[in-house]
């Protein structure tokens, strides 16, 4: 076969050079037609869209084709023409096809459309290679760019937090461990309590909850800083929101206080979904349709619709006091909630979806919770009751950020750690940065995936990450 530089069917698409030698290589979606010319539709993942491929099969053999079929691996050499096609702008009528691998239709698992979602999970090595997953995963790369673009631009330094700790940052004792001890011969003191102190790490240790704490130091030193990483939660909640490791984005800013907060959350959230729209439309248009029938969706609203409906409107601030009353109102006019709904209470995914889907119809910014419900390190308000705390509410989501204004002040930060039983000889090196130089500061997390959910309109989080950990699942 002759040698000519592949080109991505992403370019080739967009090509007007007619007349001229081209290869592209790729995964045939179909091959369909007659005796004498047969049409390939192939992809290779650089877009959601195919290019077809004329072959003339009496020149390139009917045997010799036999083998490209749905799932097969292909390269060809061929000559770009105009289309007549109303679909496509261009075609290939090919000179020379040379069969990479073949995928044996008896046994090749997506040969049909419409499989269900489930079924697809069941085959994450293979999904990627569907129109849907690839939409997604190309998604998925997008939102990170835009997030890293978005700190860049506005002077945050990236800052890579351990993913192995022996502290929980949230207190809300989720943690894998991490060990090399053998489970099965394990040293105790006399009360039957583990003793570490011949572990790898000489002392008891997990995977990150999140990397905030360790953020914090940076931000006392660099101003603002910003992580991107995996964490790990061993939640035992078999929810279309969580996973047990999922991908959590961590901005911590020194000097500012919760209004900014909020002003960092509502910028950086509207960034993505603008980023969204200029880069990801034809895949974003394609999911629009295609998770209707995955889901058989009672979400029929309009993707690119519900994305411009976030960037048109400012995000309510509301104190989690006045969401109380609301939703109280809410229940004496007959609307009834599963979880019951007074003030103290943790909100549920269906209380927070009432607030912005029901009442406000627009993302709303919650704050100032009861501190019982909150981490240690949210400061405390005068009240003695609430803490500056801040969640970002989302349509069709729920929960999407949590962050809060930090404890500066040393004796109150302690004094709280006491109270939630939070063990000092974990976080002494936290405790620290409020004894040297300490600053206002605060920070969020938001859940990567759970953007997406919202971006791709993917109705279940195992969906929008390639290999979804959840309990009992650890398949690839
Ligand atoms: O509200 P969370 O627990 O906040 C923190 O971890 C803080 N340390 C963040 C900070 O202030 N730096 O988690 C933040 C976000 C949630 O709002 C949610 O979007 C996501 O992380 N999240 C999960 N996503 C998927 N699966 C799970 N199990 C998640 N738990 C939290
Ligand atoms: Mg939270």
């Amino acid at each position: 076969m002759e040698t000519i530089t592949r080109t991505k069917i992403a370019d080739l698409l967009k090509s007007k050079s007619f007349g001229e030698k081209v290869n592209v290589k790729g995964w045939v979606r179909t091959r369909r037609g007659s005796k004498l010319v047969n049409f390939i539709a192939l992809n290779d993942g650089s877009t959601i869209h195919n290019v077809q491929i004329v072959v003339d099969v009496e020149k390139l053999g009917e045997e010799y084709l036999k083998p490209v079929t749905t799932g097969a691996c292909i390269s060809v050499n061929g000559i770009l023409v105009e289309s007549q096609g109303k679909d496509q702008s261009v075609e290939i009528q090919a000179t020379e096809v040379e069969i990479y691998g073949t995928a044996d239709p008896q046994t090749y698992p997506l040969q049909k459309k419409g499989h269900s979602v489930e079924f697809l999970r069941e085959i994450a090595h293979l999904r990627p290679r569907t129109n849907t997953f690839g939409a997604v995963f190309r998604i998925r790369h997008h939102m990170a760019m835009a997030i890293h673009r978005f700190f860049h631009e506005r002077g945050f330094f990236y800052f890579h937090t351990p993913i192995i700790t022996a502290s929980d940052c949230e207190g809300a004792g989720q943690m894998f461990q991490v060990t090399t001890k053998n489970l099965y011969d394990l040293k105790k003191d006399e009360d039957g309590n583990i003793i570490y102190d011949d572990d790898f790490f000489g002392k008891q240790a997990s995977l990150t909850v999140s990397g905030q704490l360790e953020g914090e130091l940076a931000a006392m030193a660099l101003g603002s800083i910003y992580t991107f990483g995996p964490t790990f939660r061993a939640e035992n909640s078999n929810t279309p929101r969580h996973l047990a490791e999922f991908w959590m984005i961590e901005p911590e800013v020194a000097f500012n206080e919760i209004e900014e907060n909020m002003q960092l959350a509502e910028d950086f959230i509207k960034y993505c979904l603008q980023w969204a729209l200029d880069n990801c439309l034809d895949d974003i248009q394609f999911l629009n349709g295609a998770r209707k029938l995955l889901y058989k969706s009672e979400d029929n609203d309009d993707l690119v619709e519900r994305i411009k409906f976030i960037l048109d409107n400012k995000f309510i601030r509301l104190a989690y006091t006045e969401g109380i009353k609301i939703l109280e109102e809410a229940v004496a006019k007959g609307h009834k909630f599963e979880f019951p709904i007074f003030w103290g209470a943790d909100l549920a995914s269906e209380h927070e979806r009432y607030l912005v889907e029901k009442h406000f119809k627009c993302p709303v910014i919650l704050t100032d919770y009861p501190k019982e419900i909150k981490s240690f390190y949210m400061k405390q308000n005068e009240d003695g009751k609430t803490v500056r705390a801040m969640d970002v509410l989302f349509p069709k989501i729920g929960e999407i950020i949590g962050g809060s204004q930090r404890e500066e002040d040393y004796d109150k930060l302690y004094k709280r750690a006491e109270e939630m039983d939070v063990p000092m000889k974990d976080i002494w090196w936290y405790l620290d940065t409020r004894r040297f130089g300490t600053a206002p500061h605060s920070g969020f997390g938001l859940g990567f995936e759970r953007l997406l959910l919202f971006v791709t309109g993917m109705a279940n989080i195992r969906d929008v990450i390639p290999f979804p950990r959840t309990p009992n699942n650890a398949e690839f």
